[in-house]
């Protein structure tokens, strides 16, 4: 298998960031293909704890390439605020490691602040963003208004995108009665963050094609997860980008053949942070215990995530919209010393039965879970790295997962710790 697309497969933070750190050491090139600086993804090494946002979860390891996809919505400030901190703990990186799609679009400030005004002013039906401005950015991708990083390179052009920009925002700014964006500061920020992100500006299609070619392996690294997808997911309590592996190979510039694996990252519970349908959270002992073990807080945010039974449902679903291949299955030693364990195996509405989530807001905010209950484990599986080191009850839990879902656990992740990783099947092997 020559390149891996690894997706999340619930409502993401999965574990992607360890799961990708620990796969790139056997590929050449690391790309981001959605999402922006929304997205927290965590590796731990020897203790250190990184949190990347933008960049690719490879960029630790030495002689990889890291790639920022067209498909990504970039916050250029926010970027070299991540380089620079990332510098400074010794990691090697510039403009010959990492590269960033020149046709990516850039998130600027404003963006940020209509996302959090929206959500102020939404009251009980807000999302629950990040408020990074990821929402307000993609619309003005798709609106054909957006700038993009290759427009810091022609200053004429770049007045011209602004003027546009802004003759749309203003607009609704003014009807609003709301302090309209100043065009000329926005300019002279841009002018002075061009010569900064320039550099790392590239045709990353071209760049990867070559990879290809050359028989490199190519990792590819989603962030949130299928059920925040903006198509398939618990719409509209999603985010604003196409998470699905399908979106690999046009957020990176590749044919649509270019994923030969698609690995799901899939936590052993779930959880959500923000707001939306859940069907299986608990607001019990039970949650605030996985809470606590599992250590669930927003990343980006530091808000806590909401917890609940593992849904082999909605896992199911994604593994279908996905292609997933395999999982990566994590966090299973957050549930050491749990007495039983309960799997939801479909869901009941208005007395009918049924084995998918269904699109309806009303559907999805009404479905009751119908579970199987399993034993729990008393002993850890904290660190195990072979099947062998689990207890039985452990095992079972795990093949019955794999039997609902109807895809093989191909990593088994028990630490946050790089190395703690039992490997079942080399999603890079034939
Ligand atoms: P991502 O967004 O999918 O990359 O996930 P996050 O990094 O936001 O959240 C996952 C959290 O779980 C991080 O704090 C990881 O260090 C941690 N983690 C990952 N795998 C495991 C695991 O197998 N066990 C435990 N206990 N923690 C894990
Ligand atoms: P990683 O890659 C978990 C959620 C937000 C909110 C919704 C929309 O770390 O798994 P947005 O700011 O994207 O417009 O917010 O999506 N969300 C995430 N939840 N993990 C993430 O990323 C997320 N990125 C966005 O909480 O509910
Ligand atoms: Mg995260």
């Amino acid at each position: 298998m020559a390149n891996v697309a690894v997706v999340g497969s619930q409502w993401g933070d999965e574990g992607k960031g360890k799961v990708v750190d620990w796969l790139s050491q056997r590929a050449d090139v690391v790309v981001r293909f959605q999402g922006g600086h929304n997205a927290g993804h965590t590796l731990v090494i020897d203790g250190e704890i990184y949190t990347l946002s933008l960049l690719p979860s490879g960029v630790v390891r030495r002689n990889k390439l890291s790639i920022i996809g067209n498909g990504v919505v970039v916050d250029p400030w926010a970027l070299l605020d991540e380089i620079n901190a990332l510098q400074k703990r010794g990691v090697k990186l510039s403009p010959d490691n990492l590269k960033l799609a020149e046709n990516a679009v850039l998130i600027l400030p404003f963006h940020g602040y209509i996302d959090r005004a929206r959500e102020e002013a939404s009251g009980e039906a807000k999302i629950g963003t990040t408020g990074r401005g990821i929402g307000p950015a993609y619309e003005d991708k798709v609106a054909r208004r957006a700038i993009r990083v290759c427009d810091l390179a022609d200053s004429v052009c770049l007045v011209e995108r602004v003027e546009q920009l802004l003759f749309h925002h203003n607009a609704v700014l003014r009807g609003l009665k709301a302090e309209e964006i100043d065009g000329k500061a926005l300019m002279a920020s841009l002018e002075e963050l061009a010569p900064k992100i320039l550099p790392y500006a590239d045709r990353v299609w071209e760049r990867l094609d070559a990879a290809r070619r050359n028989g490199k392996h190519i990792l590819f690294e989603g962030a949130q997860g299928a059920m925040l997808d903006v198509d398939h997911g618990t719409y509209p309590f999603v985010t604003s980008s196409n998470t699905v592996a399908g979106q690999a190979s046009i957020g990176a510039g590749m044919a649509s053949d270019c994923v030969d694996y698609v690995l799901g990252i899939t936590k052993a519970y779930t959880t959500r942070v923000g707001s939306g349908p859940f069907p299986t959270e608990l607001d019990n002992e039970i949650s605030q215990g996985l809470g606590e073990r599992g250590r669930e807080f927003g990343t980006v945010t530091g808000r806590p995530r909401r917890c609940g039974w593992f849904d082999a449902v909605m896992v199911r679903q994604a593994v279908k919209v996905c292609g997933i291949h395999g999982i990566a299955l994590t966090k299973l030693d957050v549930l050491d010393g749990m007495e039983n364990l309960k799997i939801c195996t479909g869901y009941h509405l208005n007395g009918k039965n049924m084995n998918y989530l269904p699109s309806a807001i009303s559907a999805q905010a009404g479905v009751e879970p119908v579970y199987k209950t399993l034993e729990g484990w008393t002993d850890s599986t904290r660190g195990a790295r072979s099947w062998a080191d689990l207890p039985a009850t452990a095992v079972k839990y795990v093949r019955h997962i794999e039997k609902l879902i109807e895809a093989p656990v191909a990593l088994l992740s028990t630490s946050p710790e790089r190395e703690d990783m039992i490997l079942e099947r080399d999603p890079f092997s034939d």
